[in-house]
């Protein structure tokens, strides 16, 4: 699948936004090694805390039905009623949970706005020096 096509599922992902509070709507597609694909969005709470990212929820979902492997994820975020004016980047926590399953050198995030700017970077590039697995697994 190419980024661009990538792209526009992250944006179909981001329709189901459940973003009452913020109304910040984020849409996210990731594939798998199999070349499943998985959806996310973000999903509020009026208690903000228990709030998920729209990457997480896509990482939950794919995990949660046996994939652990992944190649990249598109991401498109912004106010509801916009197209997304700007690209989103990926927060720290679900940094955190990409370093969790990917390899940083291989994995690729595709940020997006909702025109025609777009970037690929690497998760090595997005979150350099981290602590994961190889850190706690000997
Ligand atoms: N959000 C995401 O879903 N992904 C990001 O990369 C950044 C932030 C969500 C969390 C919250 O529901 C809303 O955007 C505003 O922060």
């Amino acid at each position: 699948m190419t980024n661009q096509e990538l792209i526009i599922e992250a944006k179909k992902a981001r329709e189901y936004a459940y973003a009452p509070y913020s109304h910040f709507k984020v849409g996210a597609a990731l594939i798998g090694k199999s070349g499943k694909l998985y959806y996310g969005c973000n999903v509020e709470n009026s208690s903000f805390s228990p709030t998920n990212c729209a990457e997480r929820t896509a990482f939950f979902k794919a995990v949660s039905e046996g994939e652990q492997e992944f190649t990249k994820i598109a991401i498109v975020g912004g106010l509801e009623g916009t197209d997304a004016d700007d690209m989103c980047a990926p927060c720290g926590v679900c940094r955190q949970v990409m370093s969790e399953f990917c390899d940083a050198d291989e994995f690729k995030i595709i940020l997006a706005d909702g025109k025609d700017k777009c970037v690929e970077v690497s998760l090595r590039e997005m979150f350099p020096y981290d602590f994961g697995p190889k850190n706690v697994l000997k």
